[in-house]
């Protein structure tokens, strides 16, 4: 177990020793912190020097990398080992961006020609919808997409497509449905017209509950107004279980594959990227795979100091395991990328939230951190009273693209001043000594500055990242998404568990199918006294 080896237990210690650094003081006494703690991709630019760290710490972090063996471990992801081990698959997000297409073999074979495939059959299918070649039953250019699936099958797309959306077509929309709530279905059906709606169903497994009963629903509507004909001209599926998906009465020729090798929060490179790729087209939805392809050549060949994903992976274990800071937030400061945290929690937390480490015994040290965030300005005006002046301490991420894609007055500056503002505030704090100073040059009398000096002080020494973008466009969206893939990826690693299996969504969906009958009518199940009550309580109200 990682806590039990010398480079944990050399960390424990230099924490002890330095738990109540000040970064501020950390700053005074070193001018070129700012300068030793950062990596430029050029592209994408890391300051990780506002962190409680020192030289000691890096070194101590990256013992910990040759401890767990982290450079065979990701030589053996990206040689397609089977590195899933409950699962016993490879995993191979990488291999959709492998944009020199080197082979990459699994049980022998290579599977870049396929991938090749599929991207090709994407490019064409994109081009007929776009250019209206592809019409609908009518013979009405398709200008509405609407992705149907939950999870790695919408958060991907749906994030990417709402931070791309500069790059949309221009008489294009798009449209998102994941929950099974039918006011999920009934808010975008009451606004687009099934003549011009394509429906893209995007389920690995083609037989998720949510999916498959929104598509249903979908289907109905569009049977109804259009007749059954019409189904193969309005809907098509990105899956590996083509038997389902013709059941449905979809055209296999309308089917976009995927392999088992990919894991579905780690999909949206792949065919499961057809609404990203439908709305801003193939050629800037390759250009997200080559920023991705970036990312990975980055984290795959360069040392571990200057690994941007390492060093925020190793920052985040040493705020978990040894701080014992649980969560941590994302900030990013630009408004189409409001959906990232949404879209990281599952990366992260369906990823890293596990128990058993991959050596079949419970773990006993913390892993997985709780994620949260939103955009910035918009968050400092909900959740940043905490992390400001909180009892926990949550190290956070901004990120903060230097150009906007709308340059209106001064938004871009404002926006700006405020993210950095909030990174420096954080760190700095403010004294109570040093609020009573203000408060007296405010004019306020002695009883005022005595009564107000605490709620106005800011403890400080609160960490954050921050990382910057020339511009959010799809390969710098592209080098983002990777870079917190592998980061994730690291962690897995260091904490010995397997990132890329999701057990733990499973029995809350097989209690929701015992349960469903019994609330359908008068079956009747085995249940704790609280649910056997909520069960008759809710079967009441609904009669
Ligand atoms: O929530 C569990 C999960 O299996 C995710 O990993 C996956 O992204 C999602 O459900 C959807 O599954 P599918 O693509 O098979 O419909």
């Amino acid at each position: 177990m990682i806590n039990k080896t010398y480079a944990w237990k050399r960390l424990a210690a230099h924490y002890r020793w330095h738990k109540k650094d000040e970064m501020k003081d950390l700053f005074l006494r070193d001018s070129e912190r700012a300068q030793k703690y950062k990596v430029d991709l050029g592209n994408l630019y890391l300051d990780y020097s506002k962190n409680r760290i020192n030289d000691k710490t890096m070194k101590y972090l990256i013992n910990l990398t040759k401890e767990v063996k982290l450079k065979e471990k990701i030589d053996a992801m990206f040689s397609g080992q089977k590195i899933n081990t409950t699962e016993n698959r490879a995993v191979l997000h990488i291999a959709l961006r492998n944009r020199t297409n080197t082979p990459i073999y699994v049980d022998g074979k290579d599977v870049m020609p396929e991938i090749n495939a599929v991207f090709s059959k994407m490019k064409h299918f994109c081009d007929d919808v776009r250019y209206g070649k592809f019409k609908g039953a009518t013979g009405k250019k398709l200008t509405t997409i609407v992705n149907i699936g939950i999870g790695g099958s919408d958060l991907g797309p749906f994030m990417a497509t709402t931070a791309l959306k500069e790059y949309w077509a221009k008489d294009m929309k798009c449209y998102f449905i994941s929950n099974i709530d039918g006011s999920a279905c009934e808010d975008v059906l009451s606004e687009i017209d099934p003549e011009t709606t394509l429906f893209v169903i995007v389920s690995k497994t083609f037989t998720t509950i949510e999916t498959l009963t929104n598509a249903g629903t979908c289907r109905k509507w569009l049977v109804d107004a259009l007749g059954e004909p019409a189904v193969s001209k309005h809907f098509v599926a990105v899956s590996t279980n083509a038997a389902e998906v013709s059941k449905f009465g979809i055209n296999t020729d309308n089917m976009f594959e995927f392999w088992n090798f990919v894991g579905g929060r780690y999909s949206m490179w792949s065919a499961v990227g057809l609404s990203i790729a439908l709305m801003v087209g193939m050629e800037n939805f390759e250009r997200m795979l080559a920023g991705a392809n970036a990312m990975d050549m980055h984290f795959k060949n360069t040392e571990f100091e200057y690994n941007i994903p390492v060093i925020l992976a190793l920052l985040g274990v040493w705020y978990n395991n040894f701080f014992g800071f649980k969560s941590y937030g994302v900030i990013p400061y630009d408004q189409d990328l409001r959906f990232l945290p949404k879209y990281l929690q599952q990366l992260d937390m369906e990823s890293n939230g596990k128990s058993v480490a991959v050596n079949n015994k419970f773990v006993k040290y913390s892993t997985g951190a709780v994620l949260f965030g939103g955009a910035g300005t918009d968050v400092q005006h909900s959740f940043f009273q905490l992390l400001h002046q909180g009892t926990s301490i949550i190290p956070l991420d901004f990120i903060i693209p230097a150009i906007s894609h709308n340059e209106i007055g001064f938004h871009h500056e404002i926006l700006v001043a405020n993210a950095l503002a909030q990174g420096e505030a954080l760190m700095c704090g403010k004294t109570v000594h040093e609020a009573a100073e203000e408060l007296a040059k405010s004019g306020k009398t002695k009883a005022e500055i005595s009564q107000l000096k605490r709620y106005k002080s800011f403890a400080g020494n609160r960490p954050s990242n921050t990382i910057v973008i020339k511009k959010l466009d799809p390969y710098s969206l592209g080098m983002l998404i990777a870079m917190y893939e592998h980061k994730v990826f690291v962690q897995g690693v260091i904490w010995n568990i397997n990132s890329f299996d999701q057990m733990g969504v499973e029995l809350g969906k097989q209690m929701a199918l015992s349960i469903l009958p019994e609330l359908q009518g008068n079956a009747s199940g085995i249940h704790d006294s609280s649910t056997a009550s909520l069960i008759k309580l809710i079967k009441k109200m609904r009669k």
